[in-house]
């Protein structure tokens, strides 16, 4: 080939070359551009994502939100999650003799009113233990029973926070002096814890976590722990032995 050929033949590839770079250059530029669109940058419109960091734990909790956590069969569960700054309307502190002093809301206070007096007629005191607990606050308890338990054990007895019933403001813990003012499973054989077990759904009150159904309520057997439903529904759960989810499940 010609000397001025060969130069001209050398000055083409190198053009051709140049180009070939560019192109793949675009298109991978192109590519990472279409590609970053299709990432979802959110959770989807239903669900609630809950990051929390407290002592030894972190947890990344994705849960159903709640569309009206105002509702006085509103689910909280280990699968549906009050938003952060949720605060029940109508708080009143609850008038009666207790561990400290307590919240609930007004219509589920009014009716534990008449549920104590109701115990007070057969001489039985409860005392009230744990009313309504902020977001912050169940955040610093799960993280207390997560440290002295561990989080598999705490995860039985401790919801997370913004999984709470006691956010609601339709949850109390009841007690009695003789169990010493605790928490204990054997307050569900006292007389006091009979009387509960035996007359809470006349008020409009359930026990949350009956004992054995952990599989459904996520919980342990609580029987201090009082859910207010109104007097139909739990009327409908304590005679057919329901669960708060399978009676919501039922009707839905
Ligand atoms: N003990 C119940 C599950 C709560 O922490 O709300
Ligand atoms: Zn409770």
């Amino acid at each position: 080939m010609h000397i001025q050929n060969k130069k001209r033949f050398y000055l083409m590839m190198g053009l051709l070359g140049f180009i070939i770079i560019l192109l793949g250059f675009s298109i991978y530029m192109i590519w990472t551009a279409i590609s970053a669109r299709n990432v979802p940058i959110a959770p989807t419109s239903n669900t609630a994502t809950v990051d929390s960091t407290q002592g030894n734990r972190t947890d990344t909790v994705t849960s159903q939100a709640i569309a009206d956590p105002t509702d006085i069969l509103v689910l909280v569960n280990k699968t549906t999650s009050l938003d952060q700054d949720y605060l029940p309307p109508d708080l009143v502190s609850v008038d009666l003799p207790g561990v400290r002093e307590t919240q609930l809301r007004k219509e589920a206070a009014t009716a534990l009113e008449d549920l104590f007096d109701a115990a007070a007629l057969k001489n039985l005191t409860l005392y009230c233990c744990s009313g309504y607990r902020s977001y912050q606050s169940q955040d610093q308890l799960y993280a207390e029973n997560v440290n002295a338990y561990g989080q598999k054990e705490a995860d039985l007895v401790s919801a997370k926070p913004g999984q709470s019933e006691h956010q609601t403001g339709l949850a109390m813990d009841v007690t009695a002096e003789s169990v010493n003012f605790d928490l204990l499973e054997s307050f569900g054989q006292t007389p006091e814890g009979q009387f509960i077990k035996n007359n809470a759904h006349l008020y409009g009150y359930i026990i949350r976590y009956p004992e054995d159904q952990t599989a459904i309520t996520g919980y342990a057997y609580e029987p201090w722990h009082l859910r207010y439903v109104g007097k139909d529904v739990a009327a409908e759960i304590f005679k057919n032995s329901l669960t708060f989810e399978a009676y919501l499940t039922q009707v839905q």
